[in-house]
């Protein structure tokens, strides 16, 4: 079954029935301001930081039906009911809710949370925005929910239109919960929290606004919701909206069933913002449009020029004019076609989207993710975000990665995670152990992969001398230390050379990448080194083509001395090892009666070039052996079956649940690049192919999340859910399923020397087309694999000159270049 289509052309999904298995969600605005909205139109919006500036009340837990954060109701006047029949359904449309004796007939175009039945129900995700169309009882609404960029304000553009046969006298309520700044204390704290709740009313030029704040901001800081219509009522406090005495409910509000508001100023309680509009009477066909605005801003008065343009219409239209234009630049970066139209519509739309929405928003809100501050911005997450945003936004990438070096301390390693609005960082979860290390083994390595990504993509080499401070600062919060990027870089490779165990292998620490395996301190982790061995190809590289032959020399050491240790003694005979425990025993062997295998175990070895062709070829057909499912690869084989302190997180879960033996999705595109890596494009991809949640559409009741987006997990077949996919969005699959996609099977890449085309294709495809954007050219790039082929470039033209590579120099002209590339067996 399906919920709903792939519209390319306006580059949205389109929901057509409600009842989504999940609620579905789409972001707007950015992290300054901005949060997610779901199906049926609730929202949590935040600014700068979701746990210690929350604006809206959403509550992820509360049933599907529920309101959550933002609504609209729309209400008919009774008796009419006979003049409301819609034009095209007439004899279908169900009568009018509420009961003969209630004045008014009360819904909502979101369908939640008055769940009326609709005769049309559209929600189209787009970039950067959200539009909800429905009818129900002969109204056509068509809500436009968006922040402007750059905005502090989230608009709903509000279109009403009659197409019933008689007249209609409608009102339009649209209805906002406030949460405490402070979002965990409104969950912790029902005394304090209540009493510092308050709401005002102003009026200007015809319209209401409504102020809230926590009283101790009421001077720096308020938020506003106001509307380009007149209000002729408004309401602030929730227990009078919903009427008798807080009985009444967000399907049924008793103050709707009243002509006007009750005016009410709220000093305390939990605040909303309501507006009654009155929109009068429309004619058949005749439409009227409401503009709100929820917004924050240091005072009233500072809010007011943001105000006074999105009244008008047409500051609004500009404005969602302005995001699509983003997006329109945004995406053309990279463009494909090939003979996969889902492989096209993820790399082309879905994927690059959700690849800027994980950079922007990390591992820190969404309906899985709830940011109540034990988060905030990974290190390790958003290093490996920034990895697929590159070419599109280069300066943003820039900005993070930076932020990124300022938390990481002066032995090399990182803190795991920081606050973006403290920007105070923290050690996360390992902190939760005394007895075991505070740092993760991997997260300061990423810092390397990003910042080479970002040189190979921009040419930017004076980054390498900017100064950026560590972490660890003095008492009056200065600095200690502070460094060049490349003495950032430098320092996360010392640190982990200098952190090695009994077998030369790099210290686990609290975890690798796989925050759940918490061995005893001394234990070693193999994904660890192979991601040293990655970092250090990457310094490597970037040392001969600076021409600082000395550091390439002793990184050149550090690497064989790497990979030497990984093959004397991680080897199992048919796969590699994934740790060494603290006494030495292994994790993932086949001596273990859990976890024999995993997969990072068997990819990384190949990413690093650790594994030589023999063993990188074995240890990735047994990781295809033992962990393909139809719905992806699981992350490792047999699940632990029962909670065991010795290995920690990963026994928490059921087998075929998350890291426990489920298919961790974040993990299948290594897979994918590993096969690249061994020139394998038909099984890379068939496992790219396996998970595109774009294929799913037509399966959404075993896989219950967006098809529009990668999740996190999907449970595997130990698990009787098998197929199942949960936290949808904020995953470090998309980063890396949208470089396997660009470039290790369709192989366009960025390097120092220009842009490399090397693909690696099933043999099925006849080849396909890319633009892809490089140091301000545009490359218009044909692959043609008329012998059905792999991989093998046997020729090149570039701008009609043949060559034998397809190395395509960095013109850095601004124009367009036409590249042919033919595959075929190389001798
Ligand atoms: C989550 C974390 C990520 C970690 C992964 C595996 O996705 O955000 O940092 O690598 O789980 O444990």
């Amino acid at each position: 079954m399906n919920y709903g289509y792939f519209d390319d052309a306006a580059r949205e999904y389109v929901i057509t029935n409600p009842r989504t298995p999940t609620k579905w969600i789409n972001y707007i605005g950015t992290l300054q301001f901005g949060g997610y909205v779901d199906h049926t139109g609730g929202a949590l919006i935040c600014a700068q930081d979701p746990a210690l500036n929350r604006i809206t009340k959403y509550i992820t837990q509360f049933p599907a039906s529920a309101f959550n954060g933002e609504t609209l109701y729309l209400r008919l006047k009774h008796p009419e009911r006979n003049a409301v029949e819609s034009k095209e359904a007439r004899s279908s449309t169900p009568p009018l809710r509420g009961s003969a004796q209630s004045a008014y007939a009360v819904f909502s175009p979101f369908f939640v949370p008055t769940l009326d039945q609709y005769d049309r129900y559209e929600c189209h995700v787009g970039l950067g925005y959200t539009r909800i169309i429905s009818e129900f009882y002969g109204v056509r609404s068509q809500v436009t929910i968006f922040v402007p960029m750059g905005g502090q304000c989230e608009i709903r553009d509000i279109q009403i239109t009659n197409i019933s046969q008689g007249p209609i006298d409608i009102d339009a309520i649209p209805v906002v919960e406030y949460t405490h700044f402070d979002a965990l204390k409104q969950l912790t704290n029902a005394d304090w929290v209540p009493q510092t709740m308050q709401s005002k009313m102003t009026s200007d030029a015809g319209c209401t606004t409504l102020v809230q704040y926590a009283f101790m901001l009421r001077d720096m800081r308020v938020n506003y919701f106001t509307s380009n219509v007149p209000a002729s009522s408004f309401e602030t406090d929730r227990q009078k909206f919903l009427g008798d005495n807080g009985y009444g409910t967000w399907a049924n509000p008793l103050a709707l069933q009243q002509p006007e508001l009750s005016n009410y100023e709220a000093l305390r309680g939990d605040n909303i913002a309501a507006l009654m509009h009155h929109l009068g009477t429309l004619q058949p066909d005749e439409s009227r449009r409401l503009i709100t605005q929820l917004g924050q801003a240091p005072s009233l008065d500072q809010a007011r020029p943001s105000i006074e343009k999105y009244r008008e219409a047409a500051e609004v239209d500009r404005a969602l004019a302005e995001i699509n234009q983003f997006w329109v630049e945004y995406v053309a970066k990279f463009q494909v076609q090939t003979p996969d139209v889902d492989f096209n519509r993820m790399i082309n739309i879905h994927n690059a989207r959700q690849c800027y929405i994980t950079k922007q928003w990390s591992r820190y809100l969404s309906l899985y993710q709830l940011g109540y501050g034990a988060r905030g911005i990974g290190f390790r997450d958003s290093s490996q975000d920034v990895l697929a945003v590159m070419t599109s936004v280069p300066h943003e990438a820039k900005d993070l990665i930076k932020k990124l070096l300022s938390v990481q301390k002066r032995n090399g390693s990182a803190m795991h995670q920081f606050n973006p609005l403290t920007m105070i960082a923290s050690e996360g979860d390992s902190l939760e152990r005394e007895d075991r290390p505070h740092y993760y083994s991997d997260d300061h390595l990423w810092g390397v992969l990003a910042t080479c990504a970002y040189l190979k993509e921009t040419g930017d080499f004076a980054f390498l001398d900017e100064v950026i401070a560590y972490y660890e600062k003095d008492k009056q919060e200065q600095p200690l230390e502070s460094g060049t990027v490349l003495d950032h870089l430098q320092r996360a490779i010392e640190f982990t050379y200098g952190d090695l165990g009994a077998h030369n292998l790099p210290r686990l620490g609290f975890a690798d990448w796989n925050d759940t395996i918490n061995l005893a301190t001394g234990a070693e982790s193999l994904f660890t080194a192979n991601l040293y061995g990655r970092a250090l190809r990457e310094l490597i590289e970037l040392s001969k083509y600076r021409g600082d032959a000395a550091a390439a020399q002793k990184y050149g050491e550090y690497y064989a001395a790497m990979r030497t240790s990984v093959n004397q003694h991680a080897w199992d005979g048919e796969w590699y090892v994934g740790y060494f425990d603290h006494d030495g025993t292994p994790l993932g062997s086949k001596q273990n009666q859990y976890g024999q295998i995993q997969l990072n175990g068997q990819t990384w070895p190949v990413m690093s070039g650790f594994a030589a062709d023999e063993r990188a070829a074995q240890a990735l057909e047994s990781a295809h052996r033992l962990l393909n499912t139809r719905n992806g690869l699981k992350l490792s084989w047999p699940g632990f079956n029962g909670f065991d302190p010795a290995y920690g997180g990963v026994t928490t879960y059921p087998p075929g649940a998350k890291e426990n033996g489920g298919i961790f999705l974040h993990t299948n595109p290594w897979a994918v690049i590993a096969n690249v890596l061994i020139g394998n494009g038909d099984r890379a991809y068939e496992y790219y192919a396996q998970i595109n949640p774009a294929a799913k559409n037509d399966r959404i009741d075993e896989y219950e999340c967006e098809p529009y987006v990668y999740p996190q997990n999907i449970l595997g077949d130990e698990h009787p859910q098998f197929g199942l996919a949960r936290n949808s969005w904020l995953s470090g699959t998309a980063s890396w399923m949208y470089q396997a996609g660009t470039q290790y099977i369709l192989g366009i890449r960025a390097t120092y020397r220009g842009l490399e085309i090397d693909p690696c294709i099933p043999k099925s495809w006849r080849g396909f087309k890319a633009t892809r954007q490089f140091r301000g050219a545009t490359y218009h790039i044909e692959v043609l694999n008329s012998e059905g082929v792999n991989r093998g470039v046997l020729l090149a033209t570039i701008d009609g000159a043949t060559q034998d590579s397809a190395l395509v120099p960095d013109f850095a002209d601004g124009r367009e270049h036409q590249i042919t590339v033919v595959l075929g067996a190389v001798a």
